[in-house]
Parts: structure tokens; C-alpha cells; sequence
């Protein structure tokens, strides 16, 4: 798994170290407003996750679990949040993104995820990214948006698991 660089950050393949900074982020109400999960158990669970993730891998085997950290290039700082894809054998990739809440609206979200989308066209032969998103999140869907992901028709939708309330989106 590569380091990606983009111009203003560095996306750092994720292993155990990344879970101090990132467990408090992971915490914030603001962060999980519109996920399906809540916050980790303790700091020591997001470790044993990340320890786990570190595999790159499904407990099969059958699909890449890719994780990269964000960082602030230059910065020698803390991880600010994540991008992460679920490869799957098909060629078709899961993504999802995280920023920390007092770095929304700089884009920082956007280029991570732009990254990652080119890096698992180019590294992992992905021929299409997918991303579900509950309808309230504004932010979310308009980064996707930005990004040329277009929302899924009824009969696409109809092919996933798709939960009430979330749009899918393709790319
Ligand atoms: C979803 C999430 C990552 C979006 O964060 P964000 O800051 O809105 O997204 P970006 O980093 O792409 O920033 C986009 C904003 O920055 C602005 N911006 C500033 N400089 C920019 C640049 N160089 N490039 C792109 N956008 C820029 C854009 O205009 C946009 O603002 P707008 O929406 O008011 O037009 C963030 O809300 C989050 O972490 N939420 C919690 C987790 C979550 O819901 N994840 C998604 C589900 S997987």
C-alpha cells in the first residue's frame, strides 16, 4: 500500500500509531451525525481495529480494506482524518471519508478523496467507486458531487442494499 501525496497533504497507508489522534475525532458528535455506527468502544478498541486493518485485507481475504490517514503536509501534525476503500474482487470499490470538524470547508476532504479515487483506478484497476450517503448530509453528497460521482437511478439502487433515507452514488 502506498503513501499518496497530493498538494496540500499526505495520505499515510493507516496503521495502530494513527488511533491517538484520530479516536477524538471519531468521538465528536458533529462527526457522526449522519453515520450508521457510533463511536469506538475506548482509544484501546480503534488500536485493535487498526491493528486488524493493518492486514489490508477482509477477514477472507477476498477484498483490499485500503486506509489512508490525512496529514497536513510540512506539518509534522497529528492525522486530521481518513479516506478509506473496500475493494471488492468484482473490480468495484466502496469509499467513505472523514475530515476533522474544524477543517471542514478548505476542501481537504475533496483532494484526499480525489487521490484515492485516482490511486485505486490506477493501482487497484477499480472501474467504479460507490458511495452511499444519508440524504441530510449536504456536505457529504456535494463532495461527491464535485468529485463527478452522479446519483444512483431506482433501478441501481434496486441492485444494492441501500438503508431508507441514504442516496447511492457511482462513479
Ligand atoms: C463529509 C465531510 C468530509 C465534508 O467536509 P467538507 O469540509 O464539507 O468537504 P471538503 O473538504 O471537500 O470541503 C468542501 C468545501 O470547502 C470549500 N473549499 C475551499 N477550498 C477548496 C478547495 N481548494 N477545493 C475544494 N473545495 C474547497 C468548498 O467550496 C466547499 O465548501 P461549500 O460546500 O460551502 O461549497 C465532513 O463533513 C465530515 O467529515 N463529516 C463527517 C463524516 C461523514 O459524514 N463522512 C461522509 C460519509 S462516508
Amino acid at each position: 500500500m502506498q503513501t499518496l501525496h497530493t498538494s496540500r497533504l499526505v495520505l499515510e497507508p493507516l496503521v495502530v500509531s494513527h488511533a491517538d489522534a484520530l479516536y477524538p475525532l471519531l468521538c465528536d458528535p458533529r462527526q457522526l451525525e449522519y453515520l450508521d455506527h457510533g463511536a469506538p468502544a475506548s482509544l484501546g478498541a480503534l488500536r485493535e481495529r487498526y491493528r486488524k486493518l493493518e492486514s489490508r485485507r477482509s477477514g477472507d481475504g477476498l477484498e483490499h480494506w485500503l486506509n489512508w490517514a490525512i496529514v497536513v503536509r510540512g506539518a509534522d501534525a497529528d492525522a486530521i482524518g481518513f479516506v478509506q476503500a473496500t475493494v471488492q474482487r468484482d473490480g468495484r470499490a466502496w469509499v467513505a471519508y472523514q475530515v476533522a470538524r474544524a477543517l471542514w470547508g478548505h476542501g481537504i476532504a475533496t483532494e484526499a478523496t480525489r487521490a484515492m479515487v485516482d490511486h485505486l483506478i490506477a493501482r487497484y484497476a477499480v472501474t467504479q467507486c460507490m458511495a452511499t450517503v444519508d440524504q441530510r448530509n449536504q456536505r457529504s453528497w456535494r463532495l461527491l458531487e464535485r468529485l463527478g460521482f452522479g446519483r444512483a437511478d431506482a433501478k441501481q439502487v434496486a441492485a444494492m442494499d441501500v438503508q431508507a433515507g441514504d442516496w447511492l452514488y457511482l462513479r
